[in-house]
């Protein structure tokens, strides 16, 4: 079975990496996590990556990422971190982007305390929900599909509708 790379973008805390493991598992395909990835290799976690490097470094491993992605990647599921697209516009280039949209409020539902500590830019609320709506609409244009991510199953059905189609 062939098809191209699925790019899984979102907010943080939207669900990308759960969604995007188990649709992998139900294509019988490949899962990457960039933020897996970069962590592994620097073997460091996200958050001291951005104490001891700072942001800028981090935007830079994800543009390696992205470039590793475009050349070698195929047939894979990837769930991107929430500022990919945003600092990587081009993201298009390495397949087929889904944006999986959960209102501002649902996402402050699912996230834990130890959820929202690994997350450098979500240490202030009322600074993450700016950045959620500035980021919502650069989700939306750099999406080839929209999909309100209210259930995990559905959600998961829909994209393998998308596929399918
Ligand atoms: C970030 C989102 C995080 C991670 C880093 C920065 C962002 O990924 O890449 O903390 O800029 O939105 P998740 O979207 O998986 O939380």
């Amino acid at each position: 079975m062939s098809f191209t790379n699925i790019i899984l973008t979102g907010f943080m805390g939207s669900g990308k990496s759960t969604i995007g493991r188990i649709l992998a598992k139900n294509l019988n395909t490949y899962f990457i996590d960039t933020d897996n990835l970069i962590e592994n290799f620097e073997n460091k976690t996200i958050k001291k990556i951005f104490e001891e490097e700072g942001e800028e470094s981090f935007r830079q491993k994800e543009r390696y990422c992205f470039n590793w992605i475009k050349k070698s990647v195929k047939n894979t599921v990837i769930s991107v971190g929430g500022g990919f697209p945003v600092f990587i516009p081009e993201i298009k280039e390495a397949g087929v982007v889904i944006y999986l949209k959960v209102d501002f409020q649902d996402i402050l539902k699912r996230m834990n305390e130890e959820e929202i500590k690994k997350r450098p830019l979500f240490q202030d609320i009322k600074k993450a929900k700016e950045l959620y709506e500035k980021r919502d609409k650069i989700y939306k244009n750099l999406a080839d599909y929209i999909i309100e991510n209210k259930n995990m199953d559905e959600t998961i059905k829909k994209i393998k509708d998308i596929y399918g189609s």
